[in-house]
């Protein structure tokens, strides 16, 4: 039987790819407070600010390519039962070939029915209007966990990485539950890599190897490590 290998990922794992990390810019993102644009409260406020917000980051990514750190995930495919579970709304982990990959936060190319949740759709790097409606009538929203909203998929990552033998954490700042609380969920056997120019560690456990370099930089190397091991 394959062994199985999660990636949990953060914005740092896209930040070679141009597209700015959260913490790292002190609190504010692209100039906003991040409650005024991904909050429940901010949509409610001030749509077409978020709606604008979100169509300048779906520009951005349009503009975009994967950098060789999401592109060396996907080599462990070959050999692996690997999934990623990424809590970047990006689309960089799809660009790269990777196949599993679960998005704790949404997504930037979707946008989904306030009033049917479970309709969501596909709208590429599209810009929408405020106050455009699916097909049943449904406001859309962007299709964003925000900063108070449940994270539907949390108990499905949680089970994935309970069974996991490599857990690979990449460019994460660990800031923000559900998603951060998923390193608990490790079995005794796993070995754990985390990959990030500027922690030193932070995790308890002695099956944990820390190493501090950049994505693009590290995950080449690091894949082609376990590849051959
Ligand atoms: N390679 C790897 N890691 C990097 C790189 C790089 N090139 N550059 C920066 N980092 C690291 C930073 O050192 C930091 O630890 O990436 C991490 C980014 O942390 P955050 O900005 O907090 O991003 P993230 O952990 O993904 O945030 C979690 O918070 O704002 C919400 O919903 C949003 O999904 C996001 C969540």
């Amino acid at each position: 039987m394959k062994k199985r290998v999660v990636i949990l990922t953060g914005a740092g794992i896209s930040a070679e790819s141009g597209i700015s990390t959260f913490r790292d810019a002190g609190g504010l993102w692209e100039g906003h407070d991040i409650m005024e644009v991904a909050s429940p409260q901010g949509w409610k406020l001030n749509p077409e600010l978020v709606t604008d917000f979100y169509n300048k980051r779906r520009i951005k990514l349009s503009e975009v390519e994967p950098n060789a750190g999401h592109l060396a995930l996907k080599h462990l495919e070959d050999q692996f039962e690997t999934y990623i579970v990424t809590q970047n709304v990006d689309d960089l982990h799809e660009r790269a070939g990777s196949k599993n990959i679960m998005h704790l936060h949404g997504e930037l190319i979707k946008m989904r029915s306030e009033a049917f949740p479970d309709d969501i759709y596909e709208i590429g790097y599209k810009e929408m209007k405020f106050g455009e409606r699916c097909p049943k009538g449904g406001l859309l929203r962007p299709h964003i966990v925000w900063f108070g909203e449940e994270v539907p998929l949390i108990n499905e990552a949680a089970k994935l990485v309970s069974g996991c033998d490599y857990l690979l954490i990449v460019g994460t700042s660990l800031e923000v539950y559900p998603a951060a609380g998923l390193v608990n969920e490790v079995p005794p056997h796993c070995m754990t890599y985390l990959v990030d120019p500027n922690r030193h560690g932070g995790l308890a456990g002695n099956r944990l190897e820390v190493i501090q370099g950049t994505a693009a930089k590290v995950l080449p190397e690091l894949v082609n490590r376990l590849l051959n091991a």
